[in-house]
């Protein structure tokens, strides 16, 4: 393992694919190491453009595009950061030794459909999780409620992320709204929804785990302490470390965990998505890289779970220990304009041990993600507490 200079023949040479908040601080994370960082998003003056090395605007979905560019800039790494990507041609990229993509191919192809995941998950892995089926017709989604999954139940399209297309069907007469919503809102039109009985639980977690080389030279799992999170239309909007969990419950998430992230296989940070009622545990769905919830780990760990990707997929050594209760709660724009300014940043910041993102978007729509407020305090109703006082002090306005 050696770690060239950038911009030069030694430069040890990473690619963002996809470059929000997310993948900013993966940037920040790997140019602290003294990466060469090359940013691609499909949209100009995307937050992680703005500090890496160099910056490419092209369509993720198109795989020709994809591979030119790759070509172009020769990285060593390819990470995606998001799951839009022609992820086929990641498969190839990889295959002909082009360039080692993060954690691995098939995990970017599995982890874009939830059809993916889900049969992996289920039926390969025969874990726990919610009665499913998949319908490519109103008509065959109907059924299915109706004979196997009952209501309560949530329609997914198998291509989105964010809670788009997402909703809850509580009886016959909610079924075409949800058809209809799930066809309008998925990625790419693609005709296809998961139907989801709709588990009852206590709370849902997110268990960042780590693949990293570890003391041995081989690859180990470690788990960070669970994050709990509140989710509103399928989007989360507060999340603190660590949940409070029976010690049953945990152990069998990070079963669960370390049995889908060693089948999805490779190195690096993955954000496994659980239901939790009592004892009893859920898979929901696992993200390959850092999870919007973990963005609480700026603050509640001693590493962020984006310093432990750039680690991991270095093959560097991690380590995932707790530096204090935490919590971050979101800040939408609120608005729908270009440019826009940030009110109120120094009432948040007189918040006792909050800190704040600004994710410097061009461009403002009512429910984007613009920003995020953190917090530690003595415990973690004491940091959601802090989180929330700072994130509703930040007003976005109109320049
Ligand atoms: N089967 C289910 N039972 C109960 N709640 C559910 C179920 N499926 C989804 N939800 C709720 O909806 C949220 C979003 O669902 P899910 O994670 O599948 O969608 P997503 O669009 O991939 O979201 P994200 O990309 O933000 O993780 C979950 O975190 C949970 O709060
Ligand atoms: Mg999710």
């Amino acid at each position: 393992m050696k770690i060239g200079t950038p911009l030069s023949p030694s430069a040890t040479r990473v690619m963002l694919l996809g470059s929000g908040e997310l993948g900013k601080e993966v940037i920040i994370a790997l140019q602290r190491l003294g990466v060469e960082v090359i940013a691609v998003d499909r949209y100009p003056n995307a937050p992680g453009h703005q500090l890496a090395h160099r910056a490419h605007v092209i369509n993720m979905a198109d795989g020709a595009a994809l591979r030119a560019l790759v070509e172009l800039e020769r990285p060593h790494l390819v990470v995606p950061e998001i799951e839009a990507i022609a992820t086929d041609m990641l498969a190839v990229i990889e295959q002909d030794g082009l360039a080692e993509v993060i954690p691995t191919a098939r995990a970017a192809q599995l982890t874009m459909n939830r059809e993916g995941i889900r049969r992996l998950a289920a039926e390969k892995l025969g874990l726990p999780t919610s009665r499913y089926a998949f319908s490519d017709s109103l008509d065959e989604m109907r059924d299915a409620i109706e004979k196997s999954i009952g209501y309560p139940c949530i329609v997914k399209p198998v291509m989105s992320s964010s809670g788009k297309g997402q909703s809850t069907v509580n009886g016959p007469e909610d079924v075409e709204k949800a058809w209809n919503y799930a066809m309008s809102g998925g990625r790419v039109s693609h005709g296809k929804v998961i139907v989801e009985e709709m588990i009852q639980f206590d709370y849902e977690i997110t268990l960042l785990t780590v693949r990293a080389v570890g003391a041995s030279g081989a690859v180990e799992t470690c788990f960070c302490e669970p994050i709990g999170h509140v989710q509103v239309k399928g989007d989360y909007v507060e999340s603190w470390q660590p949940q409070a969990m029976s010690p049953t419950a945990l152990k069998r998430a990070q079963e669960i965990a370390g049995a889908v992230t060693g089948d999805l296989g490779g190195r690096g940070i993955f954000g496994v998505e659980f239901f939790v009622r009592g004892d009893q545990v859920w898979f929901s769905e696992v993200s390959p890289r850092p999870h919007d919830t973990g963005l609480v780990t700026l603050c509640s760990q001693r590493l962020s779970e984006f310093e432990l990707h750039a680690r991991a997929i270095l093959g560097l050594p991690v380590d995932v220990s707790l530096r204090g209760p935490g919590a971050s709660a979101v800040i939408y724009g609120g608005l729908e304009e270009k440019g826009i300014a940030f009110e109120g940043v120094e009432q948040a910041l007189a918040v006792p041990q909050s800190d704040l993102r600004l994710f410097g978007k061009p461009e403002s729509f009512t429910r984007r993600r613009m920003g995020v407020a953190l917090a530690n305090g003595a415990d973690v109703d004491e940091a959601r507490s802090r989180a929330k006082l700072a994130a509703s002090k930040v007003r976005p306005v109109k320049e």
